[in-house]
């Protein structure tokens, strides 16, 4: 059964408004050759101009996180055998669907002149096969699309369950979906909560995106005993 594995509520989006005249936002177009309003927003390079914002911006910026995660991701024997679907929901209410057999860029940087690129046509690349394609979508909408029956949401929140035990009792659904949080602090929303079927704790530490997310794919292989030869 093909495993969705989706990052919620990712630290993904252009620039505001609010920031676009800002010095540190202003200096990445320049460099860029771009309009400030094209940019993604970047903790790396944007950092002061994130403080501006509301409640200082506090989790916002962040496209590494769906950067590392997604190579982790899709170098997976899971990924590799047809076995694996993500996609990347955004704290602005957009998807990302993502080709299996995209080759991301390795390096961040490139990677998020890539989704500056998506955001400004909707589709890379811009003809032939699709590898990242963009849409403005609710994560509901998301779910309801992919008729999920088991959606598991994985949160320090949640009841604490260890992963393999997780996966065994996903790797039984019909359209099993993971939601992993694509942000560095703070919780899921309410209404991702409430679309979850069951939300779990798989350790009493509170880990990076993309470690969940490398745990995530190798104990749903072993839960439907992928071939290792
Ligand atoms: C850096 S964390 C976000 C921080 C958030 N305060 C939390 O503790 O869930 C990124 C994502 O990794 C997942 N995660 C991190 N630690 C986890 C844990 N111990 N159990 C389940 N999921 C976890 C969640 O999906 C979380 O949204």
């Amino acid at each position: 059964m093909v495993l969705t594995l989706v990052l919620a509520e990712s630290s993904i989006e252009l620039v505001p408004n609010e920031i676009a005249g800002h010095p540190s936002v202003t200096g990445s177009a320049r460099r860029k050759q771009t309009d400030p309003n094209e940019l993604i927003l970047d903790q790396s390079y944007h950092h002061s101009a994130i403080l501006r914002l509301e409640k200082a911006g506090v989790g916002r910026g962040r496209p590494d996180i769906a950067h590392f995660s997604l190579l982790l991701a899709l170098g997976s024997p899971l990924n590799i055998d047809g076995d694996l679907q993500c996609y990347v929901h955004t704290r602005d209410d957009h998807v990302i669907t993502v080709n299996p057999h995209a080759r991301l860029p390795r390096n961040t940087d490139r990677f998020t002149s890539l989704l500056e690129q998506l955001y400004k046509q909707r589709v890379v690349p811009s003809s032939g096969t699709p590898l990242l394609s963009l849409k403005k979508q609710s994560l509901q909408k998301l779910m309801d699309e992919l008729s999920a029956d088991q959606i598991a949401t994985l949160t320090t929140q949640g009841a604490p369950k260890p992963m393999e035990t997780v996966m065994e009792e996903l790797g039984s659904a019909r359209k099993p979906v993971v939601l992993v949080g694509g942000f560095p602090s703070g919780h899921f929303c309410r209404n991702t909560i409430d679309l979850s079927s069951n939300r779990y704790r798989i350790d009493k530490r509170r880990l990076e995106a993309w470690t969940v997310v490398g745990r995530t794919v190798y104990d749903y292989e072993k839960s439907i005993g992928l071939k290792r030869f």
